[in-house]
């Protein structure tokens, strides 16, 4: 078994959610989370147990599903008749975190809408109630999305199979309900969550086809989709600037709106500096 056995891989939790990793020399997963690992402590991620778990094929590539869940300038056109009711595109407030990572807080249209989808579910106990008043939802680069809530929290997982075609996973963590089998209440929120998701995959394989087609001049990105520039910033870093062909890298320009713990972004930085050296003066 010394000699031969299988070998050992990483696992960290944050609360019952459990992460693996095959890179034995990877930073520990709190310092690479860092504010992601943060907001999911805000959910009691000691209460939630696993509710349920789907996974969806795609026909597109992975990157053409992930741009999708980074910003809320498509629920016009998407999401008229579900999320665009309550939700006001126009007032999301986006943070950019370095390594990737970024946040969206989106408002409701009307001040103390409450979800009925939530409708009889418990909130997980801990949670600041400030969460069941507004949308937030966070990337932990580069695969996973969490719109959070007092009520429990989806875990999406996106993961390349092909060049065109991937998998969503879909992990439903809530409170605990005790003993006897999972209560009614939850079929309907995760068949709503469903629902609006296939909202968002239905024009997935037209995209890939877009996006592989010979009259393809790139995509312009408005400052409201900036959480997608962001993620492909990071993703060109990686990768290396050297190793990437001509023509195929984003130009790096948001580095001084990423937000730093309790710093605030780069321009902010800069301009308290102006501020308080006028002052000065
Ligand atoms: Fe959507």
């Amino acid at each position: 078994m010394s000699c031969r056995g299988l070998i050992q891989i990483r696992c960290e939790n944050i609360g019952t959610l459990y992460f693996v990793n095959l890179d034995p020399e990877a930073m520990p997963l709190r310092d690479y989370l860092g504010p992601v690992a943060r907001t999911l402590d805000d959910m009691s991620p000691d209460k939630l147990i696993l509710v349920d778990s789907a996974s969806i094929d795609v026909a597109c590539n992975v990157k053409v599903m992930i741009d999708a869940f980074l910003e809320v300038y498509h629920l016009k056109s998407i999401h008229q008749n579900t999320v665009d009711k309550f939700l006001d595109h126009r007032g999301s407030a986006i943070t950019l975190w370095p390594g990737g990572h970024s946040r969206m807080v989106t408002p409701f249209k009307r001040e103390g809408w409450k979800d009925p989808g939530v409708k009889g579910l418990p909130m997980v106990e801990g949670v600041d109630p400030w969460y069941e008043g507004t949308n937030l939802s966070v990337m932990g680069y580069p695969n996973m999305v969490s719109p959070v809530s007092p009520h429990g929290i989806p875990i999406l997982l996106f993961w390349p199979k092909t060049l065109d075609t991937m998998t969503v996973d879909v992990h439903w963590f809530g409170p605990d309900w005790g003993d006897g089998p999972r209560p009614d209440r939850w079929d309907m929120r995760i068949a709503n969550f469903h629902a609006i998701l296939e909202e968002d995959l239905q024009f997935a394989d037209k995209i890939q086809t877009s996006v592989q087609s010979a009259g393809l001049r790139g995509f312009p990105l408005n400052y409201q989709e900036r959480r997608i520039y962001h993620w492909h910033e990071e993703l060109d870093r990686r990768i290396g600037a050297a190793r990437i062909p001509d023509g195929l890298g984003v130009k790096q320009i948001l580095e001084d709106f990423i937000d730093l713990p309790g710093q605030g972004p780069a321009d902010a930085r800069e301009r308290g500096r102006s501020t308080a050296e006028s002052v000065l003066s």
